[in-house]
């Protein structure tokens, strides 16, 4: 009889993990005050009480609330001035938003390798790349794990480069005890329904320069500047403004955001030290400088010829049949997605820029290896689960581990797909 749930047998569990979002009367009490007070969007003071809170736990001294975690991005960087013939250098393993906010702003993304025991932006990697071209690094702080913000800086610093922190996976994450998304110039921050603080959508531009802050601030409403006339324009800006239904939601959910963290930190050294001890799979690299983990992803890798040479897909399949909702991840790195193409006259070819961008030969064997053989992910929201909980994960890979032989006959019919 078969063992294992892929192929028939009795899964690991049935019961649910947590369900997110998380929310309860206070959501509902405050979207009914907003709903009340008749002020929807400006004129309201929830946007504003959340940019100050949320700055301010951050680490930050000024907060701008947009609408997404993409439009931050696209604002902090058209805040720095950047744009047509400028090259910013990205990590190859991230969501599309990261490159994709560079090309918006005509400017031409520059995919750098990541660190196999961080999965971060290679700070090695970075340093060849950098040309006459480049005006900044943008560093994500992936699945909620802060990159290297000793060397990235240190690197900026000797070049002359602006580091953009895409933060948008990374609420109260912390490097030597401070607060990422302002430790650069400029930070953005999502609030996406999967994030670990949500409104459904929704975004955030942290800083503590003040002269980004208005550029900012300016950008995302109209290119008006405060204390001018409503109907005064001076930069090129439009209506990327976060609603008050989204702020009073947000507020919220900071409300329990500290003791979610918390727990969620607690169960990822859980599974990071039982999981270490199954052959084959391999948590990321503990790292002191790191106080603070957002973990809106449990990363972990695992050696395929450990689990008789099957693909990551196949791990994946078998652990969501044990009752683990584990996925693949990034199944490609940046520099392969075909929206490239897109922009392949401008900014990628255009005679401002004078250079020829070619992706096609572009290389980054370790983003690569993790999207293609190595990388696996657990929701944020797996985290708030009990230590029984944890316990099924654990059990779900020994049982795979252990039964490697079924595993394998499913892999033949399962992983030409
Ligand atoms: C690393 C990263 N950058 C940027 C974004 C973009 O955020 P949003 O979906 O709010 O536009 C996301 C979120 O999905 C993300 O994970």
């Amino acid at each position: 009889m078969a063992k294992l749930a892929i192929a028939g047998g009795e899964p690991v569990r049935r019961k649910p993990f947590p369900k997110w979002p998380i929310f309860d009367e206070r959501e509902a009490k405050a979207l009914l005050d907003v709903l009340n007070s008749g002020l929807w969007g400006i004129g309201g003071s929830k946007k504003r009480e959340f940019e100050e809170r949320f700055a301010k736990y951050q680490h930050a001294k000024y907060g701008v609330a947009v609408t997404s975690g993409t439009t931050a991005l696209e604002i902090s960087l058209k805040s720095l001035g950047i744009g047509c013939g400028d090259e910013v250098i990205v990590p190859s393993y991230t969501f599309m938003a990261t490159a994709i906010s560079v090309l918006y702003v005509n400017a031409i993304p520059v995919f750098a390798d990541i660190d196999p025991e961080t999965y971060n932006i290679d700070p090695k990697s970075v340093e060849q790349l950098i040309s006459d071209r480049t005006k900044a690094i943008l560093p994500v702080h992936i699945g909620g794990r802060p990159a290297d913000m000793d060397a990235l800086p240190s690197i900026a610093g000797k070049n002359e480069l602006y580091i953009v922190e895409d933060a948008c996976q990374a609420w109260g994450a912390e490097w030597r005890g401070r607060r990422v998304g302002a430790i650069g110039d400029i930070g953005s921050f999502s609030f996406q329904s999967s994030k670990n603080i949500t409104s459904g959508e929704g975004g955030i531009i942290v800083t503590n320069n003040e002269e980004l802050y208005i550029k900012a601030w300016s950008l995302h409403n109209c290119g008006r500047l405060p204390g001018k006339a409503w109907y005064e324009h001076y930069l090129p800006g439009a209506n990327y403004r976060m609603t008050e239904f989204q702020a009073a939601i947000l507020l919220a959910q900071m409300e329990r955001f500290d003791r979610q963290t918390e727990r969620r930190i607690e169960n990822a050294q859980y599974l990071n030290n039982k999981l270490s001890k199954i052959d084959g799979v391999k948590p990321l690299k503990n790292d002191e400088r790191i106080t603070r983990h957002a973990y809106h992803l449990y990363i972990f890798r695992i050696e395929p010829e450990a689990f008789g040479g099957v693909s990551k897909a196949t791990i994946a399949k078998a652990l969501q049949a044990e009752g683990i909702p584990a996925s693949v991840g990034y199944s490609k790195p940046l520099y392969k997605e075909p929206y490239i193409e897109y922009f392949r006259r401008c900014p990628l070819s255009c005679p401002y820029y004078g250079r020829q961008i070619d992706y096609s030969i572009v290389k980054a064997p370790v983003a690569e290896r993790a999207c293609y053989y190595e990388g696996l992910w657990l929701p944020q929201y797996v985290l708030l689960g009990s230590r029984e909980d944890m316990d099924d994960i654990v059990a779900a890979f020994e049982k795979i581990k252990y039964n490697l032989e079924e595993l394998y006959s499913y892999r033949e019919t399962q992983d030409n797909y």
